[in-house]
């Protein structure tokens, strides 16, 4: 992580900027998204892809992180956006986005967004059944546009990954069954309102391993020369997200390996060529911020809690995937503190509100702050306000520079929206 460092007197730093500096003005939980990680991120994931001679969009998968500020410092970049409802297709756009470098995937997509993103004049809608295909038939025609589609493709190929994050299986609910590809592609091209450009897949997340991307891309080829075969035009493959990234030990996906396997496997056929990673762009360029509330004693014998003021409506992964997220205290002092084993857990009133069982970490007590690391691709957007939590600040750093990208909610917030009907409070008398 080479835009964290520890300091003597500064403690930990994120490009120029001591995390304390940010938590003593805003307290925390608080998120941190590093701009210039990004930065450096999508621009060594562009050069892989170009050194192969052959560049491919760079769609950015806007549900890992859908902040503006991070959007827009990605569009600034060149990159695109790959949404998938039309809450994403209008931060996209807010962001800055040309919508000719938008993409819109997703299972269940809506009438009304499917003719929002028709009027926004998108690069491509990935269609992921024959009923959808219909449906956005119907809604173009109405609108008098046509939509440029690909076909997502389910190629049955196991990514090898987190069952609640794996996509590509027969079993999962997502993409066109294989072996009606070719049909349904040659269906769409007499459907009005509808011009079928290219095939996508997408077979999950957090992959490290390059063969089930190569195993999906082979299937690809094969279905665009059938798809050629039948006389069919097609001119765009979209191969997706996925590239995982080092929460723990696992070896980092490289981004030189993807643009070998897309190279290897698709390069050949002379299509525009265009990816869809959300993690491996922001995870590591984001972490959170929280403080130790206290430090609890378990029975005799057991490793003591570290009760954080952050949790799981804050941090959902732990919970949902039993993900890894690395820990480390904020402080010099506290980092080179005798090492001891804990429990790090939220205040929230579930087991499952837990960071880490049994981590190795330097002794640290109440008031010590620390930091999560990698939390920003799925952090900030999954949050809730489970237990009436307000939504968590968050900061922008860049260079020597840091702001505040968004505001802690305030409490009041909370029920700004809620209302009582009145026969509530009559039926009480
Ligand atoms: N394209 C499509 C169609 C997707 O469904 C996804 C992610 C991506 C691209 C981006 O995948 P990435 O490059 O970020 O792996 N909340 C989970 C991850 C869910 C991913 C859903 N789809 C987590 O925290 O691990």
């Amino acid at each position: 992580r080479p835009a964290l460092s520890m300091h003597a007197m500064d403690g930990l730093v994120l490009e120029e900027v001591p995390l304390n500096t940010i938590a003593d003005a805003l307290g925390t939980p608080t998120w941190v998204m590093s701009a210039g990680t990004l930065r450096a991120r999508y621009q060594r994931l562009a050069t892989a892809f170009r050194a192969t001679g052959r560049p491919v969009s760079i769609h950015f998968a806007v549900k890992a992180n859908d902040h503006l500020a991070v959007l827009r410092v990605l569009a600034a970049q060149g990159a695109g956006a790959d949404v998938v409802s039309g809450g994403e297709l209008q931060r996209a756009l807010m962001a800055g986005i040309p919508a000719a470098r938008i993409v819109f995937s997703g299972v269940g997509k809506t009438m009304p967004e499917m003719q929002a993103a028709l009027r926004a004049g998108i690069a491509q809608i990935n269609v992921e059944s024959a009923e959808e295909l219909e449906l956005l038939s119907t809604v173009a025609q109405a609108e008098g546009l046509e939509a440029p589609v690909a076909l997502r493709i389910n190629p049955d190929v196991d990514a090898g990954t987190h069952a609640k994050i794996t996509t590509g299986l027969a079993t999962n609910k997502f993409g066109i069954p294989y072996n009606r590809a070719v049909d349904l592609y040659a269906h769409a091209a007499t459907l009005p309102g509808i011009r079928p450009v290219g095939l996508a897949m997408h077979i999950g997340s957090q992959i490290v391993r390059m063969q089930p991307y190569r195993t999906a891309y082979a299937r690809l080829a094969d279905l665009v020369r059938a798809i050629r075969a039948r006389g069919l035009h097609i001119e765009a493959l979209d191969c997706g997200g996925g590239l995982g990234i080092s929460y723990r030990d696992e070896t980092e996906g490289a981004p030189e390996a993807l643009a070998a396997a897309i190279h290897g496997e698709l390069g050949g056929l002379g299509t525009r060529l265009a990816i869809e990673p959300g993690r491996w762009l922001a995870g590591p360029a984001g972490l959170l911020l929280s403080t130790v509330i206290l430090r609890k004693r378990g029975y005799e014998g057991m490793p003591p809690f570290l009760v954080l003021d952050a949790a799981m409506n804050d941090l959902m992964r732990p919970s949902l995937y039993d993900a890894w997220h690395g820990i480390i205290p904020l402080s010099a002092r506290d980092a080179v503190a005798p090492a001891e084993q804990v429990h790090v857990v939220g205040p929230v009133c579930e087991s499952g509100d837990t960071f880490g069982h049994d981590r190795t970490l330097p002794h640290m007590d109440a008031g010590a702050r620390l930091a999560l690391l990698d939390c920003g691709a799925y952090g900030m957007v999954m949050s809730s306000t489970y237990n009436a939590r307000p939504l968590a600040a968050q900061v922008m750093v860049d260079g020597g520079h840091w702001a505040v990208i968004r505001e802690r909610q305030a409490i009041t917030e909370l029920w700004a929206a809620d209302s009582i009907p009145p026969w509530v409070d009559e039926t009480l008398l």
